[in-house]
This record gives C-alpha cells, structure tokens and sequence, in this order.
C-alpha cells in the first residue's frame, strides 16, 4: 500500500514538473510548419522529406534592434516563430539591445528559464522571488558575467553604463511568452478598471488612469 503510494506522489510529481516546460521530442526534429490548420500543443510537423538545412536556420542576430522607445531597450527574439526548426526542441534565444540607461522593463515568461551573458557594457539585473517572500536578486553584470533568471518569475535588466549595451539570452522553451507586468496590468484590452487597480495599488484611482493612458 505504502509502496502504492510513493509510486503514485512520484508519477504526480513528475508529471506535474513535465507539464511546467515543452515537452521532449519523439523524433530527430519536427520542423514547424507555420501553414497547417491542424491546432496541437506546439505547432504541427511539416513532411520530413521536404525539411531543409535552412529550416535550421535563422540570420540577422548581428543587427542591433531599435532603442528609440520609451524603455530605451529591444529584444530581437529568436524562437520558434522565427525559426521553425526549433519547434518540440524546447529552448530559444534572443538578442537585447540597451541605450546608455535603458531598461528591459520587468516581465516574465510563463514557459521558460533564461540564462543571459552579457556581450557588450554593464547590467543591473534582477529577480523577485514569489510570495509571500518576494525577495529581490540583483547583481551588476560585467563583459562576460552569466546570469540565470528561474521560471515563471518577474525579472529585468537595467544598462548601467554611459555606452551602448547588449546581452545574448537562451531560454528553456522555443515559445517562452513574455507577459511585461506594465503593459498586461495597465494596458490590458479592454482596461481592468480603476477601483481594482486602485485597490490592488494602494493608490487613487485618478493615479491608476493616469498611469493607464501611457499603455
Ligand atoms: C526593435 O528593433 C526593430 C529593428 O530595428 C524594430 O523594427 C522594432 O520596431 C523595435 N521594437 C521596439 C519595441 O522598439
Ligand atoms: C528607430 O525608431 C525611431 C522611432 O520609431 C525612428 O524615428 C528611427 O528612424 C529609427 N531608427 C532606425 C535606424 O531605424
């Protein structure tokens, strides 16, 4: 019975686990094909006799993204949707570029862990862990510094530096998603009204508005 037991916690705790990131492949690759109208978790094979080599392939990494925004940042991502290859492979990249004190504001990916290096300048990253703790991680990254943001938590990057910055950052799923906490909670479409934000802030609800028009 007892043996029943813990076969049943471990089947639990493993299942619960495979479902918190992409699965693993069954076979050698499983190109995208971006036209099928079939819908499944991920996206459908296209016919193995008709994958390329350039379906393995993704250029243009090295242009550096547009930082004239608001934020002073741009991430140029590299995931499934740019490159179909990656589908049922379960990692991705990405490029973020940084005007001299920009920020990559923070934000989460609901499906994936990223580890990021830093190419060019220097960062303040960080983390905050979940509640009720809510603990904040933060370092300043130098040239060559490697960082790890854990799953699923809040997360951003700060140039810290006078020049240009850049960091290169893999990420544990080939369709990480990006919820940026700013935009989802005041920019959401349609808004999520003014007393559940005023509450939920603490703040006057002419505050929330205010903040709202900038999304
Ligand atoms: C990021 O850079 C690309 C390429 O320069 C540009 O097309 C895009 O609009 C930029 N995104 C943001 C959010 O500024
Ligand atoms: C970068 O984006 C800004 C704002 O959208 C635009 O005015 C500027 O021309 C862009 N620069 C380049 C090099 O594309």
């Amino acid at each position: 019975m007892a043996s029943y037991l813990l076969l049943f916690g471990l089947l639990l705790a493993t299942s619960s686990l495979a479902l918190a990131s992409d699965p693993s492949p069954l076979q050698d690759f499983c190109v995208a094909d971006p036209d099928s109208k079939v819908l499944v978790n991920g996206v459908v094979c296209k016919d193995p006799q008709r994958v390329k080599a350039d379906d393995f392939l993704f250029r243009g990494l090295q242009r550096m993204g547009n930082t004239s925004n608001d934020v002073g940042s741009n991430v140029t991502a590299v995931t499934v949707a740019e490159l179909p290859g990656l589908n049922t492979l379960g990692i991705s990249l990405a490029r973020i570029d940084f005007a001299p004190w920009g920020i990559n504001p923070p934000h989460t990916h609901p499906r994936a862990t990223e580890i990021l290096t830093v190419i060019e300048g220097s960062l303040l990253v960080g983390f905050v862990t979940s509640n009720p703790e809510n603990r904040l991680f933060t370092k300043v990254l130098q040239k060559g510094d490697v960082f790890v943001f854990p799953q699923g938590l809040i997360h951003f990057q700060k140039n810290v530096g006078n020049g240009y910055s850049l960091a290169i950052a893999g990420l544990s799923s080939q369709n990480p998603g990006v919820i940026t906490i700013a935009n989802a909670v005041f920019g959401s479409n349609p808004d999520i009204t003014g007393d559940i934000l005023a509450k939920a802030f603490q703040v006057d609800e002419k505050i929330v508005y205010q903040i709202q028009s900038k999304f």
